[in-house]
Protein backbone atom coordinates (compact mmCIF):
# COMPACT_ATOMS: atom_id res chain seq x y z
CA UNK A 1 0.00 0.00 0.00
CA UNK A 2 1.53 3.79 -0.45
CA UNK A 3 1.87 5.61 2.29
CA UNK A 4 0.05 8.59 2.97
CA UNK A 5 2.57 10.94 4.78
CA UNK A 6 6.39 10.69 4.65
CA UNK A 7 9.11 12.34 6.85
CA UNK A 8 12.34 12.28 4.33
CA UNK A 9 15.58 13.49 6.47
CA UNK A 10 13.63 16.13 8.14
CA UNK A 11 14.63 19.51 9.82
CA UNK A 12 12.83 21.92 11.83
CA UNK A 13 14.48 25.09 12.70
CA UNK A 14 13.58 28.15 15.04
CA UNK A 15 15.39 31.47 14.59
CA UNK A 16 17.52 29.37 12.39
CA UNK A 17 18.34 27.19 15.35
CA UNK A 18 17.52 23.21 14.13
CA UNK A 19 15.38 22.05 17.29
CA UNK A 20 14.43 18.77 15.44
CA UNK A 21 16.04 17.18 12.82
CA UNK A 22 16.57 13.36 10.96
CA UNK A 23 13.15 12.72 10.79
CA UNK A 24 12.46 9.64 9.05
CA UNK A 25 8.85 7.68 9.00
CA UNK A 26 6.39 6.96 6.67
CA UNK A 27 2.48 6.42 7.57
CA UNK A 28 -0.49 4.15 6.24
CA UNK A 29 -3.56 4.35 5.41
CA UNK A 30 -5.17 3.97 8.62
CA UNK A 31 -2.04 3.68 11.02
CA UNK A 32 -1.69 4.86 14.71
CA UNK A 33 1.76 6.30 14.85
CA UNK A 34 2.34 7.55 18.32
CA UNK A 35 5.02 10.00 18.92
CA UNK A 36 6.07 9.78 22.45
CA UNK A 37 9.30 12.03 24.44
CA UNK A 38 9.81 14.16 27.43
CA UNK A 39 8.27 17.51 27.57
CA UNK A 40 10.40 20.15 24.91
CA UNK A 41 11.67 17.29 22.80
CA UNK A 42 9.80 18.51 19.75
CA UNK A 43 6.64 16.80 18.93
CA UNK A 44 4.46 18.97 18.84
CA UNK A 45 7.00 20.89 16.46
CA UNK A 46 6.96 18.10 14.53
CA UNK A 47 3.42 17.48 14.12
CA UNK A 48 2.86 21.54 13.66
CA UNK A 49 5.26 21.18 10.49
CA UNK A 50 2.97 18.96 8.67
CA UNK A 51 0.59 21.43 8.31
CA UNK A 52 2.53 24.71 8.47
CA UNK A 53 1.17 25.68 11.91
CA UNK A 54 4.89 26.82 12.75
CA UNK A 55 4.95 30.15 14.24
CA UNK A 56 6.44 32.94 12.46
CA UNK A 57 9.81 32.22 13.80
CA UNK A 58 10.29 28.37 12.97
CA UNK A 59 10.68 26.75 9.43
CA UNK A 60 11.39 23.53 7.71
CA UNK A 61 14.88 23.84 6.98
CA UNK A 62 15.90 20.17 5.76
CA UNK A 63 14.26 17.25 4.02
CA UNK A 64 11.12 16.80 2.56
CA UNK A 65 7.73 16.08 3.93
CA UNK A 66 5.26 14.34 1.41
CA UNK A 67 1.64 13.83 1.35
CA UNK A 68 0.34 11.05 -0.70
CA UNK A 69 3.28 12.11 -2.57
CA UNK A 70 2.89 15.29 -2.99
CA UNK A 71 4.93 17.91 -1.14
CA UNK A 72 3.82 19.86 1.53
CA UNK A 73 6.94 22.06 1.90
CA UNK A 74 6.91 25.58 0.08
CA UNK A 75 3.23 25.11 -0.44
CA UNK A 76 1.12 28.06 -0.60
CA UNK A 77 -0.69 29.05 2.42
CA UNK A 78 -4.16 29.16 0.09
CA UNK A 79 -3.13 25.37 -0.56
CA UNK A 80 -2.68 24.44 2.58
CA UNK A 81 -5.89 25.86 4.11
CA UNK A 82 -7.39 23.16 1.80
CA UNK A 83 -5.35 20.59 3.08
CA UNK A 84 -5.91 21.41 6.59
CA UNK A 85 -8.82 20.08 8.07
CA UNK A 86 -10.29 18.21 4.99
CA UNK A 87 -6.86 16.20 4.27
CA UNK A 88 -5.42 16.30 7.71
CA UNK A 89 -7.60 16.94 10.99
CA UNK A 90 -5.73 18.42 13.95
CA UNK A 91 -6.87 18.08 17.71
CA UNK A 92 -5.12 19.81 20.41
CA UNK A 93 -4.51 19.10 23.96
CA UNK A 94 -7.10 21.88 25.45
CA UNK A 95 -10.39 20.88 23.00
CA UNK A 96 -12.01 23.92 25.23
CA UNK A 97 -9.81 26.75 23.35
CA UNK A 98 -10.14 25.28 20.06
CA UNK A 99 -14.08 25.75 20.28
CA UNK A 100 -15.61 29.09 20.09
CA UNK A 101 -17.51 29.63 23.90
CA UNK A 102 -20.59 31.51 22.84
CA UNK A 103 -21.37 29.22 19.99
CA UNK A 104 -23.26 26.03 19.83
CA UNK A 105 -21.52 23.01 18.71
CA UNK A 106 -23.51 22.95 16.34
CA UNK A 107 -22.89 26.38 14.20
CA UNK A 108 -19.37 25.15 14.66
CA UNK A 109 -20.00 22.07 12.81
CA UNK A 110 -21.74 24.33 10.52
CA UNK A 111 -19.20 27.04 10.12
CA UNK A 112 -15.72 24.25 9.68
CA UNK A 113 -18.17 22.58 7.24
CA UNK A 114 -18.75 25.51 5.19
CA UNK A 115 -15.57 26.61 5.24
CA UNK A 116 -14.73 23.61 3.04
CA UNK A 117 -17.47 23.56 0.44
CA UNK A 118 -21.15 24.36 0.64
CA UNK A 119 -23.31 22.20 3.11
CA UNK A 120 -27.07 22.55 3.62
CA UNK A 121 -27.51 22.84 7.09
CA UNK A 122 -30.14 20.41 7.51
CA UNK A 123 -27.43 17.46 5.52
CA UNK A 124 -24.64 18.67 8.10
CA UNK A 125 -26.47 18.27 11.45
CA UNK A 126 -28.16 15.00 10.19
CA UNK A 127 -24.35 13.78 9.20
CA UNK A 128 -23.36 14.90 12.43
CA UNK A 129 -26.14 12.70 14.72
CA UNK A 130 -25.16 10.28 12.59
CA UNK A 131 -21.39 10.01 13.78
CA UNK A 132 -22.44 11.15 17.16
CA UNK A 133 -24.36 7.73 17.53
CA UNK A 134 -22.03 6.13 15.70
CA UNK A 135 -19.23 6.82 18.42
CA UNK A 136 -21.78 6.44 21.17
CA UNK A 137 -22.77 10.20 22.13
CA UNK A 138 -25.87 9.24 24.34
CA UNK A 139 -27.81 12.26 23.53
CA UNK A 140 -26.54 14.06 19.98
CA UNK A 141 -29.34 16.42 19.66
CA UNK A 142 -27.96 17.66 23.44
CA UNK A 143 -24.73 17.52 22.27
CA UNK A 144 -25.61 19.74 18.73
CA UNK A 145 -27.13 22.22 20.70
CA UNK A 146 -24.50 22.73 23.26
CA UNK A 147 -22.30 25.28 24.30
CA UNK A 148 -18.75 24.20 24.91
CA UNK A 149 -18.78 26.42 28.47
CA UNK A 150 -21.83 23.74 29.23
CA UNK A 151 -19.60 20.27 28.78
CA UNK A 152 -17.13 18.81 30.52
CA UNK A 153 -13.69 18.98 29.56
CA UNK A 154 -13.80 15.34 28.18
CA UNK A 155 -17.10 15.83 26.40
CA UNK A 156 -15.10 18.83 24.88
CA UNK A 157 -12.85 16.87 23.44
CA UNK A 158 -14.63 14.30 22.25
CA UNK A 159 -16.67 16.53 20.30
CA UNK A 160 -13.46 18.64 18.84
CA UNK A 161 -12.24 15.03 17.51
CA UNK A 162 -16.51 14.59 16.00
CA UNK A 163 -15.91 17.54 14.85
CA UNK A 164 -12.77 17.23 12.52
CA UNK A 165 -13.79 13.91 11.28
CA UNK A 166 -17.08 15.20 9.54
CA UNK A 167 -14.30 16.52 7.01
CA UNK A 168 -13.33 13.21 6.69
CA UNK A 169 -9.64 13.84 6.99
CA UNK A 170 -7.21 10.79 5.75
CA UNK A 171 -4.79 11.74 8.49
CA UNK A 172 -5.95 12.91 12.35
CA UNK A 173 -2.81 15.27 14.42
CA UNK A 174 -3.57 14.67 17.95
CA UNK A 175 -1.14 16.39 20.01
CA UNK A 176 -1.56 15.13 24.02
CA UNK A 177 -5.62 15.38 23.25
CA UNK A 178 -5.69 13.00 26.32
CA UNK A 179 -3.30 15.32 28.84
CA UNK A 180 -5.71 17.69 30.21
CA UNK A 181 -8.36 14.67 31.12
CA UNK A 182 -8.79 12.21 34.54
CA UNK A 183 -8.06 8.68 33.22
CA UNK A 184 -11.42 7.39 33.06
CA UNK A 185 -12.25 10.17 30.51
CA UNK A 186 -8.73 9.59 28.83
CA UNK A 187 -9.88 5.96 28.20
CA UNK A 188 -13.40 7.37 26.00
CA UNK A 189 -11.21 9.46 24.52
CA UNK A 190 -8.55 6.98 23.49
CA UNK A 191 -11.47 4.75 22.24
CA UNK A 192 -13.14 7.61 20.31
CA UNK A 193 -10.00 7.84 18.37
CA UNK A 194 -9.95 3.93 17.58
CA UNK A 195 -13.27 3.69 16.30
CA UNK A 196 -12.62 6.62 14.07
CA UNK A 197 -10.11 4.26 12.57
CA UNK A 198 -12.25 1.44 12.60
CA UNK A 199 -15.15 3.06 10.85
CA UNK A 200 -12.74 5.87 8.56
CA UNK A 201 -10.05 3.93 7.77
CA UNK A 202 -8.23 7.27 9.05
CA UNK A 203 -4.60 7.46 10.27
CA UNK A 204 -3.61 8.71 13.36
CA UNK A 205 -0.54 10.74 14.79
CA UNK A 206 -1.07 10.84 18.29
CA UNK A 207 1.24 12.90 20.41
CA UNK A 208 1.21 11.75 24.32
CA UNK A 209 3.84 11.51 27.20
CA UNK A 210 1.83 9.11 28.30
CA UNK A 211 3.02 5.12 27.69
CA UNK A 212 -0.40 3.90 28.47
CA UNK A 213 -1.90 5.85 25.70
CA UNK A 214 0.56 5.12 23.12
CA UNK A 215 0.26 1.19 24.20
CA UNK A 216 -3.21 0.87 24.21
CA UNK A 217 -3.53 2.73 20.54
CA UNK A 218 -0.57 2.29 18.36
CA UNK A 219 0.71 0.17 15.48
CA UNK A 220 4.06 2.01 15.24
CA UNK A 221 5.66 4.40 17.58
CA UNK A 222 8.79 7.07 17.53
CA UNK A 223 10.48 7.85 20.55
CA UNK A 224 11.63 11.20 20.04
CA UNK A 225 14.22 13.08 22.89
CA UNK A 226 16.19 16.46 22.18
CA UNK A 227 14.71 16.64 18.77
CA UNK A 228 16.27 13.64 17.34
CA UNK A 229 14.73 9.91 17.09
CA UNK A 230 15.52 7.58 19.83
CA UNK A 231 13.56 4.45 18.24
CA UNK A 232 11.23 4.02 15.60
CA UNK A 233 9.06 0.85 14.89
CA UNK A 234 6.48 -1.77 15.44
CA UNK A 235 4.77 -0.53 19.27
CA UNK A 236 4.66 -3.74 19.96
CA UNK A 237 8.20 -4.65 20.04
CA UNK A 238 9.34 -1.59 21.44
CA UNK A 239 7.17 -1.52 24.07
CA UNK A 240 8.00 -5.25 25.22
CA UNK A 241 11.51 -5.04 24.13
CA UNK A 242 13.10 -1.62 23.73
CA UNK A 243 16.35 -1.07 22.15
CA UNK A 244 17.49 2.44 23.55
CA UNK A 245 17.94 3.33 26.99
CA UNK A 246 15.83 6.24 26.61
CA UNK A 247 12.52 4.42 25.79
CA UNK A 248 13.99 1.81 28.58
CA UNK A 249 13.64 5.19 30.98
CA UNK A 250 10.48 6.25 29.39
CA UNK A 251 8.60 2.60 29.36
CA UNK A 252 10.01 2.08 33.34
CA UNK A 253 7.33 1.68 36.01
CA UNK A 254 4.20 2.63 33.86
CA UNK A 255 0.73 1.53 34.10
CA UNK A 256 -0.92 0.31 30.78
CA UNK A 257 -4.37 0.91 29.52
CA UNK A 258 -5.48 -2.41 28.26
CA UNK A 259 -7.22 -2.42 24.55
CA UNK A 260 -11.26 -1.99 25.55
N1 LIG B 1 8.30 29.46 18.70
C1 LIG B 1 9.42 28.93 19.21
N2 LIG B 1 10.58 29.61 19.20
C2 LIG B 1 11.74 29.06 19.66
N3 LIG B 1 11.82 27.82 20.16
C3 LIG B 1 10.71 27.09 20.18
C4 LIG B 1 9.45 27.57 19.70
N4 LIG B 1 8.51 26.60 19.86
C5 LIG B 1 9.15 25.56 20.39
N5 LIG B 1 10.45 25.82 20.58
C6 LIG B 1 11.48 24.91 21.14
O1 LIG B 1 11.46 23.70 20.39
C7 LIG B 1 11.70 22.60 21.25
C8 LIG B 1 10.58 21.59 21.08
O2 LIG B 1 9.36 22.11 21.59
P1 LIG B 1 7.98 21.36 21.43
O3 LIG B 1 7.86 20.90 20.03
O4 LIG B 1 6.93 22.24 21.97
O5 LIG B 1 8.20 20.08 22.38
P2 LIG B 1 7.12 19.06 22.95
O6 LIG B 1 5.84 19.21 22.19
O7 LIG B 1 7.75 17.70 22.78
O8 LIG B 1 6.94 19.39 24.39
C9 LIG B 1 11.82 23.15 22.64
O9 LIG B 1 13.18 23.28 22.95
C10 LIG B 1 11.15 24.49 22.56
O10 LIG B 1 11.70 25.39 23.48
MG1 LIG C 1 3.93 19.66 22.87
Amino acid sequence: MASILDFDNVQISFDKRPVVSDISFSLQPGEILALVGESGSGKSTLIRSITGLLNDNGRVTGGSINYKGKSLRGISEKEMRNIRGAEIGMIFQDAKSSLCPIRTIGSQIIESMSAHGKVDKADAKKKSLELFEKLGFKDGEKLWNSYPFELSGGMNQRAGIAISMLLNPSVLLADEPTSALDVAVQKQVVEEMLKLRELFGTAIIIVTHDISVASAMADTMLVLKEGRMMEYGPAKEILSNPQNDYTKLLLSAVPRLKRG
